[in-house]
């Protein structure tokens, strides 16, 4: 699919990914960008459209998606992490509920919300936002990993379904990003204007995945092998 000349509704952008994401659309040509965010107070950027929408609330995802009945091209990028003790801790069930609300159902709501447009349009196409941690064992994020390998598994579905009517289906899985989410966290980061360049490089050259740093791509290559990564973990993958 071509940015030129699309309308994009970007989830979650009123920062980080998702900000880098508004911004890199409109500069790469899209004639409309939404930025969808839960508080639209005080969002100012030329050119970029604030829409609100909270992905766990049904009713204003459907507004949202109402208002947006034009958008092309949707990016479902909103997602919340927590950390955790580790898989054993007693607060795994409800920290999972909260991850899921947003980073599973969310995609599903939102999706649904807006493939009634998307299925009238010439070209059209989904970019879901994943993680690295799909294919990765880190305990200390057992409900935000398992959360992200739910929507992973939907937007595979998702791809299948969709393959017919024309839609492309663009999942990006990436490592740890320079935004709010890894505050605190020091270790090397991906910039978000980097990961938003390589993914809409990637949907318009039509591809199915990116993986959007070094290494989640040396991650994805040991899928096969007899330890793959979520067992023994590639050098470099932190
Ligand atoms: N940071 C990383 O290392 C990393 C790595 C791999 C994948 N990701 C994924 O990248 C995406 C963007 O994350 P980020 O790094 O940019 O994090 P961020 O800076 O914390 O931004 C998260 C965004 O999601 C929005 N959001 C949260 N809950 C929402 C809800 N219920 N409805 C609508 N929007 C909601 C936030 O809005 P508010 O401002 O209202 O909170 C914010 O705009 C997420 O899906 C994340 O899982 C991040």
């Amino acid at each position: 699919m071509k940015l030129e000349n699309s309308i994009v509704f970007v989830t979650g952008a009123n920062r980080g990914l998702g900000l880098a994401f508004a911004r890199a659309a409109r500069d790469r040509g899209a004639a409309k960008v939404y930025a969808g965010m839960r508080k639209t107070e005080g969002f100012n950027e030329p050119g970029i459209i604030p829409v609100r929408i909270d992905v766990t609330d049904k009713g204003s995802v459907a507004e949202a998606a109402k208002l947006a009945a034009d958008t092309t091209l949707l990016v479902n990028n909103a997602g919340v992490a927590e950390l955790i003790e580790g898989a054993l801790s007693g607060d795994v069930e409800e920290q999972s509920r909260r991850m899921f609300d947003v980073n599973y159902y969310g995609v599903v709501r939102t999706t649904q919300a807006f493939a009634p447009a998307l299925l009238g349009k010439p070209q059209a196409a989904i970019i879901n936002v994943l993680s690295d941690i799909v294919w990765l064992a880190r305990p200390i994020l057992t409900p935000y990993a398992a959360s992200k390998a739910a929507a992973w598994s939907y937007t595979n579905q998702l791809r299948h379904d969709l393959v017919d009517k024309g839609i492309q289906v663009l999942g990006l899985h990436v490592g740890f990003l320079d935004t709010d989410m890894t505050n605190g966290i020091d270790v090397p980061k991906t910039s978000p204007e980097d990961v938003a360049r390589q993914t809409y490089d990637a949907l318009v050259a039509g591809k199915n995945e990116i993986m959007a740093d070094d290494g989640t791509r040396a991650l994805k290559s040991t899928l096969s092998a007899e330890a793959p990564g979520y067992i023994a973990p590639p050098e470099g993958v932190i």
